[in-house]
């Protein structure tokens, strides 16, 4: 393999440095070319532009891999947990037992929100988006945490702990909210995933039973939600992060990017999917025609990476078939998917653009399943994300090639022209 890329421009040859990856991924680093030749490089939606060097998560589209620091997705899916999972993503090792307890410890003292914060969610109108008032409330965190330039190891895991603890707490929050219903209150006593579930289902008049089969397809929906590396919503967290912001409000940030139908709004968009092919009685192989005659979109499939199967929808669909077997949990929409899934699959028209199914395809059912409201689907993969983002944040704040993220334009506007006083104009 070439260590230099050769561009000739205007008659004239430049040379690059390549750069490879662990993995064998090959790039050019073109950071001096529009210094030595005027020219910038122009790629509409970044499908083609690395922005960074990353050691957190490995996809390869191709064969359908995902690893989180070296250790594949399904393996963690079995052995592992949320809350070990997101230390390994933060942190780059899994933790040894004393670490995993102190981390424990900390998001547990962390996890109750500024009493002054109740105030914010009474502002809120009846029927507002959950999102809308997640992005809202994440970034008010700014004005109780300021935050200097200069952190300490000490301020980053204060950092951390708050945002992992309190985005849960805060989702919570504002579903009670939103139903009418008395807030219940983080409990020590209580583990990550337990701890929110009551939080959400508990009540003062009526103690929530939790179920062990719903904790378990929660924590791997987060497990399987917690990072991969440069999507829309943590480039976001890597764009505004980079100008030195609060980092509660670039969380923010990165939850309004999440929110968008293209990216985790997806999972909201499928089930509203389904819903509606259940409720008109339509068939799955008349909706997917309409889809390819109206040029429309199955949501829940296709991605611009994975351009073979996504390897979270997988463990998801396996999840979905052991989670809708228990009595009461049952939903033929489960089948209205799958049967979408299999005409789309023998479809010349997906196979061709290589679209498949991706982890937002099948996760809405089991959040559905775990009594979520589907308007919550979003926030819940934003809960799931933020070691993600929080572990991209700080890679990008220790990287010494940091600065802050300024693409380029190619300028297609009027050249100049004089200003006409509003009395000359047509
Ligand atoms: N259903 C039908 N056709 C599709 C779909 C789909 N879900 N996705 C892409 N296509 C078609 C496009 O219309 C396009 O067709 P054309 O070549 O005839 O114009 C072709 O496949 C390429 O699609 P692009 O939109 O260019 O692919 P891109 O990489 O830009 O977008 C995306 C990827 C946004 C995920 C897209 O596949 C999509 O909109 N899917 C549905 C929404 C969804 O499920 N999003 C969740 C993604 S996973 C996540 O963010 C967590």
């Amino acid at each position: 393999m070439p260590d230099k890329a050769k561009i000739t421009l205007d008659g004239k040859t430049y040379e690059y440095p390549v750069i490879v990856g662990t993995e064998g991924e090959k790039a050019i680093d073109i950071s001096a070319l529009r210094a030595e030749t005027g020219y910038i490089t122009l790629d509409n939606g970044y499908g083609n532009t690395g922005s960074c060097q990353s050691a957190i998560t490995f996809i390869d589209g191709d064969k359908g891999i995902l690893r989180y620091r070296g250790i594949p997705i399904e393996e963690l899916a079995e052995k592992s947990f949320f809350i070990e999972t997101a230390y390994l993503l933060m942190y780059g090792e899994l933790p040894n037992s004393q670490d995993f307890d102190t981390f424990s410890e900390r998001l547990n003292k962390s996890s109750l929100i500024h009493e002054e914060m109740m105030n914010i969610f009474a502002g809120y109108p009846k029927g507002a988006h959950p999102m809308a008032v997640l992005t809202s409330v994440v970034a008010s965190l700014a004005a109780f945490y300021p935050v200097k330039d200069n952190l300490d190891p000490a301020d980053e895991e204060v950092i951390i702990a708050n945002l992992m603890s309190q985005i849960r707490t805060i989702a919570a929050v504002s579903y009670k909210k939103s139903i009418g219903e008395p807030v219940v209150y983080p409990s020590n006593k209580l583990k990550f995933v337990e701890n929110f579930l009551n939080m959400m289902f508990a009540s003062p008049v009526k103690d929530y039973q939790l179920d062990p089969d719903v904790v378990k397809a929660l924590d791997m929906f987060f497990l399987l939600s917690a990072d991969h590396e440069q999507n829309c919503s943590t480039s976001t967290v890597r764009m505004a992060g980079s100008s030195l912001a609060n980092i509660y409000a670039v969380i923010g940030a990165g939850i309004s990017a999440l929110w968008g139908k293209l990216h985790g709004g997806a999972n909201q968009e499928v089930i509203e999917m389904l819903e509606q092919i259940r409720d008109t009685r339509t068939s799955p192989a008349a909706f997917v025609d309409a889809i390819k005659n109206n040029k429309g979109k199955l949501m829940g499939f296709g991605h611009r990476v994975y351009k073979n199967f996504d390897p979270r929808a997988k463990i998801i669909k396996g999840l979905c078939h052991s989670l809708l077997k228990k009595p009461g949990l049952n939903d033929p929409m489960f089948d209205i998917a799958l049967k979408l899934e299999e005409i789309a699959l023998k479809d010349d028209y997906f196979l061709s653009r290589k679209l498949y199914p991706n982890v937002d395809f099948y996760s809405g059912l089991i959040l559905k399943a775990a009594g979520f409201p589907v308007n919550m689907f979003t926030v819940l993969f934003a809960i799931g994300r933020v070691p993600g983002w929080l572990a991209h944040w700080r890679e990008m704040r220790h990287d010494k090639n940091t600065r802050i993220n300024r693409p380029r334009q190619v300028y297609q506007g009027p050249t100049q022209r004089a200003y006409v006083p509003i009395e000359k104009r047509k």
